[in-house]
């Protein structure tokens, strides 16, 4: 089947690729010549784990290919709407220009029959202000939503743990070619589920909130923990053997961060407050407020462990806002970094993928790639991203380098016995200050 891809930022590149594998032909569209150049020539324009394979394989099968004219989306019988929803500048609503901009191209291109499947992560009522106009096209619009995590994502779009159609009213016949791009996936026993616009919208933003508000109910156990005395990684453990509950997204820490949890939380919000559910509204709020506390409670720390922050040598560790991405779209580590340098911390930050990209957003903190030289000469060095090369750092060969033997360990990775054995003061959010509690399973 032909199929085209308009917007090739993330999910629109991941997307491409995707359907190129499963043998459909595919043109992605996008505004920027430099971004099409480069995945015409087999090269994302950000970090994915093999992705740039999966766009060199299938552009050279002759699938796949990419153009900045929306015309060349002719031909093809589905449409994927692809584009960024991000946060508006001035406000926690979402800035739909981009998708707005995709119905004023395409819909002059639309032939009878064609099928738009909007994937975009878009405020509820999105889809549905553009069913007129795209069906007075001969066309129809569904919405399709994406759940693709980063780091997994070809993955996440090729064995999804479900497939959702929006249909609009009266649509008899969307289902069945969303189901020919789909086979291999519905063939391998995938959920299909079959809904209405609105309730496709709703599904995606209410999972992205269901998800940030695991994780800000956890880092809420943890601020518990840390006045009581207690040790949220055992408490993680103990509740998530309960299978109602289950342990994933449980993962105490500095919090969320990245391109989707918390615009979309944001934007969920201010679209409840204007259908006036302002109260569902609130939920979301107060998740929002948990995370950005946990921030804070990173750098309370380490100015506590030091006795002050102005001019003390501060290393931190991860800049993206979760290991194996090069993101740092609302990073929490970026953003605590910044956070210690504004409060005259001189920061040093390292990580092994996202320098150039945190560079570009905070150019006045200072990098270094190496972990070593990153922390030679540190009064302190602060976890925020688990990357496994942190995560199983050497204390020993780290506590001769630096200046003083002090570690926080924002995501809980560290093994703060070895840690402490080799000299070094620990840390842990969402842990007492004293040894860990150990599970029981038995
Ligand atoms: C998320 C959703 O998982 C995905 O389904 C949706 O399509 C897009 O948004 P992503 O942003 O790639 O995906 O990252 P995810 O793995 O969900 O992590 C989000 C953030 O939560 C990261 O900053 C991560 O460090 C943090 N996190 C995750 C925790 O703090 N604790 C956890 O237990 C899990």
């Amino acid at each position: 089947m032909k199929v085209s891809v308009i917007g090739c930022g993330y999910l629109g590149a991941v997307h491409a690729a995707a359907m190129a594998s499963l043998g459909h032909e595919v043109v992605g569209v996008d505004v920027d010549p430099i971004r099409v150049a480069a995945l015409a020539a087999g090269r994302a324009p950000f970090y994915e784990p093999d992705l740039d394979e999966l766009l060199a394989r299938t552009g050279r099968a002759g699938r796949l290919s990419f153009t900045t004219d929306i015309e060349d989306v002719k031909g093809a019988s589905v449409h994927f709407v692809c584009v960024g929803t991000p946060q508006s500048a001035d406000s926690d609503a979402a800035d739909l220009r981009y998708v707005e901009a995709v119905f004023a191209a395409l819909v002059p291109v639309l032939q009878p029959g064609d099928v738009v499947a909007g994937k975009s992560t878009v405020p509820v009522g999105t889809a549905e202000g553009h069913v007129a106009e795209v069906e007075a096209a001969g066309a129809r619009l569904v919405w399709n939503p994406e759940f693709l995590r980063e780091g997994y994502a070809i993955r996440d779009t090729l064995s999804p743990d479900r497939l959702v159609y929006g249909l609009a009213p009266g649509d008899a016949t969307s289902a069945a070619v969303l189901d020919a791009v789909y086979a291999r996936q519905l063939d391998a026993g995938t959920p299909r589920i079959v809904t209405d616009l609105t309730t496709a919208e709703l599904v995606k933003v209410a999972a992205n909130s269901f998800l940030a508000t695991k994780i800000s109910f956890i880092n809420a156990m943890a601020e518990l923990c840390e006045v009581a005395g207690g040790d949220v990684g055992t408490l993680a453990d103990a509740i998530g053997l309960d299978p109602r509950i289950g342990r994933k997204f449980l993962g105490a820490g500095v919090g969320f961060g990245g391109g989707c949890l918390p615009k979309d939380i944001r934007a969920f919000s201010v679209r409840a407050h204007e259908l006036g559910a302002d109260s569902a509204g609130g939920l979301l709020r107060e998740v929002d407020a948990i995370n950005l506390r946990r921030r804070a409670h990173v750098v309370d720390l380490v100015q506590n462990e030091l006795g002050g922050l102005v001019g003390a040598r501060v290393t931190v560790l991860g800049a993206a806002f979760k290991p194996d991405s090069d993101d740092v779209r609302d990073s929490p580590a970026l953003d605590v970094a910044l956070r210690l340098a504004s409060a005259g911390a001189d920061v040093v930050v390292t990580d092994p993928r996202a320098i150039d990209s945190a560079r570009r957003v905070a150019p006045g903190l200072t990098y270094v790639a190496d972990l070593e030289d990153a922390v030679r000469g540190a009064d302190a060095v602060v976890l925020l991203t688990e990357w496994p090369q942190y995560r199983d750092a050497d204390p020993v060969r780290l506590g001769a380098l630096a200046s003083r033997r002090v570690v926080v360990d924002g995501r809980r990775v560290l093994d703060r016995a070895a840690w402490e054995v080799a000299g070094w003061r620990v840390r842990v959010i969402g842990s007492a200050d004293g040894p860990m509690g150990i599970l029981s399973a038995g």
